[in-house]
């Protein structure tokens, strides 16, 4: 008998290795390597995809226009670039509980609407569990085919002979195909099926949508050899203790990267949130203190309004305390070391805190000025003028940089009723604003004094 040939593979990344080894090489990750059995399917597949396409001329291919399907959900579509392409592959990653069996039942309720037929995988829940859901979210049709199944062979067959618009499958990580030995779940199983699920997804010309968990590191399903498999990757994120969630596109071959769609969670699933920077702002006039300011974030092509809130005390440490919620912690301790400098703030012997409002993480260094307002503001205990928005880059030496997307900022600011914004003098305004004084500044020391109330 053959012996059977067998692989360590790293759960994280899919690093493959002989042996067994403590530590993973790639991504560093400790007794993350799991046994698995050796297959080489994988070279016949790829044989087979390379025979179908030869070699074109670039001049010689014909373009046909992607066709498109909306799910009638505007801010899905919006993180979609347009709908669900025809044949694409998209994955959807987010913690467990966030919420992505819902918008997928919603999704396939909106699609049956327009005379579409959804296959609906179900591989973690039973039918009726499905038929629970979608009795709470209100979606009934015909066309809604729910299928509990893990197996892919079962779920090809069925795809074949039901030639559904879309196919769902909730989660890559509990199905497995018969082709390799090693267990559902494992990184060669989620690989492999991700894999024949483009292959079909191509041949057949039918999208799918895949749902993946993301594990405790933040990484997509362990490996993150899914993401660049893919045509698109969304990210649904969001705090699970608070109602509203953000889809996020971080990957897209047919569209905006980083755009995002914000819903709010809901007894009867989830429902677009039309202006989002109302909620995030919600309880900002109520709450007049000290360390509160307001920035114009821009996630994606979008303005968004966040209230930033910073919180300085003296350290009863040794060490200061540094805590960052929704925002980098190496960028506030940047901050702080810009404010010790440049304008003589000592911060030596106080704990900071600075945190993002409404549960959402702002990565972009736009924020920076209304993180270093926030802190002034809480450590001089006065109170930021309520009706000034704020933007602007830091730089190490106290100047303030420019930012982008500066007139979609401005005028998101004039829609909420905004009086004044600070923005970058670096940056170039052309458009007119009405009803909004821009005033511009060129170091830290002149937003202060133009942003403080007296
Ligand atoms: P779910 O879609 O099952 O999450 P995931 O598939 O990402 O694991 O949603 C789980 C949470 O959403 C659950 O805690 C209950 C809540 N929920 C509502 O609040 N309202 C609803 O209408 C539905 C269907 C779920
Ligand atoms: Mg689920």
């Amino acid at each position: 008998m053959a012996k059977i040939k067998t692989k360590y593979v790293c759960q994280n990344c899919g690093y493959e290795t002989a042996g067994y080894l403590g530590k993973c090489p790639e991504c560093s990750s400790w007794g993350s390597f799991i046994e698995e059995i050796d297959s080489s399917s994988k070279k016949e597949a790829i044989q087979e995809v390379s025979e179908i396409l030869p070699p074109m001329k670039l001049s010689e291919i014909e373009m046909n226009s992607e066709i498109r399907i909306s799910t009638n959900i505007s801010e899905f579509d919006r993180v979609l670039g347009g709908g669900i392409v025809q044949g694409s592959l998209v994955l959807i990653a987010g913690d467990p509980g966030i919420g992505k069996s819902t918008i997928l039942l919603q999704t396939s309720g909106e699609l049956c609407a327009q005379n579409k037929t959804v296959l609906y995988v179900s591989a973690e829940e039973s039918a009726s569990q499905v038929k629970l859901r979608a009795e709470r979210l209100g979606v009934k049709s015909d066309n809604l085919y729910i299928y509990p199944q893990t197996n892919y062979e079962l779920i090809k067959k069925n795809i074949e002979s039901l030639k559904p618009d879309l196919v769902i499958v909730d989660s890559i990580q509990a199905i497995y195909t018969t082709q390799i030995q090693s267990s559902a779940g494992s990184v060669s199983q989620i690989r492999e099926c991700c894999n024949l699920l483009m292959q079909l997804a191509k041949s057949e010309n039918i999208s799918v949508i895949v749902i993946g968990h993301v594990t405790k590191e933040g990484n997509i399903a362990g490996p993150k050899v899914l993401e660049h498999m893919v045509d698109t990757v969304i990210q649904f994120e969001g705090d699970k203790y608070k109602t509203y969630r953000i889809l996020r596109s971080i990957k897209n071959r047919f569209g905006n990267t980083s755009e995002v769609g914000i819903f709010e969670m809901g007894a009867k699933g989830l429902s677009e949130v039309i202006n989002p920077s109302e909620i995030f702002l919600k309880e900002y006039n109520q709450i007049q203190t000290p360390g509160s300011t307001i920035i114009v974030t821009s996630e994606g092509t979008r303005p968004l309004l966040v209230e930033i809130q910073a919180l300085v005390g003296t350290t009863p440490y040794p060490a200061p305390r540094r805590v960052a919620n929704g925002v980098d912690t190496g960028r506030v301790l940047q901050i702080l070391a810009v404010l010790e400098k440049r304008i003589g703030l000592n911060l030596s012997k106080q704990d900071v805190y600075v945190n993002v409002i409404g549960g959402i993480d702002v990565n972009e260094p736009a924020a920076d000025l209304g993180i270093a307002l926030a802190i002034v503001t809480c450590v001089r205990d006065v109170v930021f003028d309520l009706q000034t928005a704020i933007v602007g880059e830091l730089g190490l030496s106290g100047e303030i940089r420019a930012v982008n997307h500066i007139e979609k900022r401005i005028n998101e600011a004039q829609k909420l009723g905004f009086k004044r914004i600070i923005i970058p003098e670096a940056n170039d305004v052309q458009e007119k604003f009405e009803g909004i004084e821009i005033v511009k500044a060129k170091r830290i020391m002149e937003a202060i004094t133009g942003s403080i109330k007296h």
